[in-house]
């Protein structure tokens, strides 16, 4: 009898990705390998991977997340991938939390780059598979020559709530979000539309609504991928409020809330958002609960590597 056994699976974390490599490595019952890093005084960052003798002829799943310090972590990143590289590794698997600069995706005004196309290219050479959690859009990962993978989490983020609303409907707030109330709805049987932004033309006022599903007097699950300034889901909120929605809740992957986007999304009325651990920090107030993705991650990791 042949018995086939497993592949080695080492897990390599990030700088500000320490808590979620750990969660995934015990998913996936492997070790860390220990990374040393510094800031020269010039400013200049160093790593150096401590146990090199883990890497040779292993699959390698390095992890790390792209905020704060989006421009570090990009160079961290590459720089982490590198020296795995020169060390022989069977393959090399990234998973990245939170793409930075994943929004610019195309030019929206002439003279601008493609950020999100410099990124995603340079962190996919070397590699191969890149896994990103819930992509702004898979265009990015249109042409390049890895294997890619969009986690999508809603429905995870989505079951957290059920428990605290009656029949709700799913909720994205354009067009372009679609497919992730579509993900979360179909997984757990629910109702989804997504809105459409209109200018009144008399005072300017942006407003938005549902394009084909009546919410009044229904329970709301608000679905995103990031929050940013907070902006999109305050309208969102505000308005579906206006057309006699019930309780609101947001579920959004990446919940980055600068400024005062928590006391602005608070004041529109919605109960509570619930969230992934995506980010290299965790926000300490108890209006957001973070869903730990780990599992979902490690699930798709061990895929890749029966592969
Ligand atoms: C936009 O296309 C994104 O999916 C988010 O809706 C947007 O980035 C949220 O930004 P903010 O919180 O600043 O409105």
């Amino acid at each position: 009898m042949i018995t086939v056994s497993l592949p080695i699976i080492v897990v390599v974390n990030g700088v500000q990705a320490k808590r979620q490599a750990e969660n995934i490595a015990k998913h996936l019952n492997s070790r860390i390998v220990n990374v040393q890093y510094k800031v020269f005084p010039d400013g200049e960052n160093y790593l150096r991977i401590m146990n090199p003798e883990e890497i040779y002829d292993r699959e390698i799943v390095v992890i790390n997340t792209m905020y704060p310090r989006q421009n570090d972590s990009f160079i961290e990143t590459l720089m982490l991938v590198d020296a795995i590289k020169r060390l022989n590794p069977s393959r090399i698997h990234l998973v990245i939390l939170y793409l930075a600069y994943a929004r610019q995706d195309k030019v929206f005004l002439q003279g601008e780059p493609v950020t999100g196309r410099i990124v995603i290219e340079s962190l996919s050479r070397d590699i191969n598979s890149l896994l990103v959690v819930d992509i702004h859009s898979t265009s990015l990962f249109n042409g390049l020559n890895t294997s890619t993978h969009n986690i999508l989490v809603t429905d995870l983020l989505v079951e957290r709530i059920l428990n605290k609303v009656e029949k709700p409907l799913i909720l994205a707030p354009d067009k372009g979000a679609l497919h992730r109330a579509r993900q979360a709805a179909e997984k757990h049987g629910l109702e989804y539309d997504y809105m459409v932004k209109h200018r009144d033309r008399i005072t300017g006022e942006i407003y938005m609504e549902p394009k084909e599903i009546n919410v009044n007097n229904r329970d709301i699950i608000i679905v995103d991928d990031i929050i940013s300034t907070g902006g999109t889901i305050a309208l969102a909120a505000r308005n579906m409020k206006k057309l006699g929605a019930r309780k609101i809740y947001v579920a959004a992957t990446h919940s980055l809330l600068i400024g005062n986007a928590l006391e602005k999304i608070k004041a529109s009325g919605v109960e509570r958002i619930i969230t992934a651990d995506t980010l290299g920090f965790k926000h300490s107030d108890p209006f957001i609960e973070y869903v730990d993705i780990s599992d979902r991650i490690a699930t798709v990791i061990n895929n890749l590597v029966k592969q």
